[in-house]
């Protein structure tokens, strides 16, 4: 568990709790925390975000809960490149899946949201996130940033089959999002593979999509998707607008996942540190609360996973809810509510 900053803490305080009461109701499921105090203000001390040997000591364990990362104190692209980037990348966590469900009791920003249900699958480790690059004549009027996409036949092949495998197993349709009608030489190329993998997976209606008009159809008809995939930069953006048509950013979880189990995967929720409100008890929990759930059904434990996400749901639809959510219920109001749909009356 690493708490990380701003409201962070206390989101991942709420999902231990209720992974906790998801395990006391199920006797296969057997849960044992130990807690990293890396961030931002261990980074104020230490001059780094985690130790040296933080992957060293991250990969015995089974999974990784993860708060949020990121303090105004530390610049953005040090806090992020210092802790959640490099283990993503480290532990190959190339598949980002980011779920988005319109859950019971949750209203969406749209007037007409019907069934959404959409699976953005990201790529993790690569492409327009690189270290690649550097700048040259700083602080002349020369000065030039230069930052290479990195995309790779084997990066772009296994993350666009882990969507098609999970398209399959879902409602069968997948679109790849694009933009190489502007990016002319990497875009391209991930369509080129997407359509060849594509030929594999005759039962899957795939199509190709250019990014900009995705997100405006996402919104007109958030029904039509089902399955979206898409580079890293793409998935994050495209990730943020599913969850936001869904109901709240306060709600939508992500896995980072290892698919080959080589490494631990990572749990979080999709939202960020809130430094506006952290502190303040009124975090919407249900991000942390979906990830916990994810957690353990990557880890076999589905049906305890599944218990976590209907009492979440439960709970909303019966009227506990966040302010983000049109309510006013604090973060421990929200908490309760979802342990004691857990656990039952008694
Ligand atoms: C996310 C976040 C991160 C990302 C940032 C904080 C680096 O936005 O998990 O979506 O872009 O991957
Ligand atoms: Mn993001």
């Amino acid at each position: 568990m690493i708490a990380g900053d701003g409201i962070g803490p206390e989101v991942v305080g709420v999902g231990i709790r209720v992974l906790e009461a998801a395990a006391e109701m199920d006797a296969s499921v057997e849960l044992e925390f130990t807690e990293f105090p890396w961030g931002c203000e261990y980074y104020l001390e230490h001059g780094r975000m985690m130790p040296d040997d933080g992957l060293e000591t991250l990969v015995g364990f089974d999974a990784i809960y993860l708060g949020a990362v990121g303090w105004p104190t530390v610049p953005d692209h040090v806090s992020l490149w210092g802790l959640l980037l490099p283990i993503r990348r480290g532990f190959d966590q190339y598949v980002n899946l980011r779920p988005a469900r319109l859950l019971r009791g949750v209203s969406s920003p749209l007037s007409e949201p019907g069934a959404l249900d959409i699976t953005v699958v990201r790529e993790n480790t690569e492409g327009e996130y690189s270290d690649a690059g550097g700048r040259m004549y700083q602080g002349t009027p020369d000065e030039v940033a230069i930052q290479e996409s990195v995309f790779t036949r084997r990066g772009v092949e296994r993350v666009v089959r882990y969507a098609y495998e999970l398209a399959g197993k879902r409602r069968g349709t997948l679109v790849g999002a694009t933009k190489s009608n502007g990016i002319s030489i990497t875009m391209p190329f991930f369509d080129e593979i997407f359509r060849e993998v594509g030929g594999e997976y005759p039962g899957v209606e795939a199509s190709l999509m250019h990014a900009d008009a995705l997100a405006a159809r996402i919104v007109l008809n958030p029904q039509n998707f089902d399955v979206i995939v898409g580079s890293n930069l793409l998935g994050d953006l495209l990730s943020e607008v599913t969850a936001a048509v869904s109901g709240a950013i306060g709600i939508a979880p992500s896995a980072n996942l290892n698919p080959d189990g080589r490494f631990p995967s990572l749990f979080e929720p999709i939202h960020g540190s809130a430094p506006d409100i952290a502190g303040q008890g009124i975090a919407n929990p249900s991000g942390a609360i979906w990830a916990a759930s994810l957690l353990l059904e990557h880890l076999g434990r589905a049906e305890a996973g599944l218990r976590i996400l209907d009492a979440l749901e439960a709970a909303i639809s019966a009227g506990t809810r966040t302010r983000d959510l049109g309510g006013t219920a604090t973060t421990e109001e929200m908490t309760e509510a979802v342990i004691r749909e857990l656990l039952g009356p008694n």
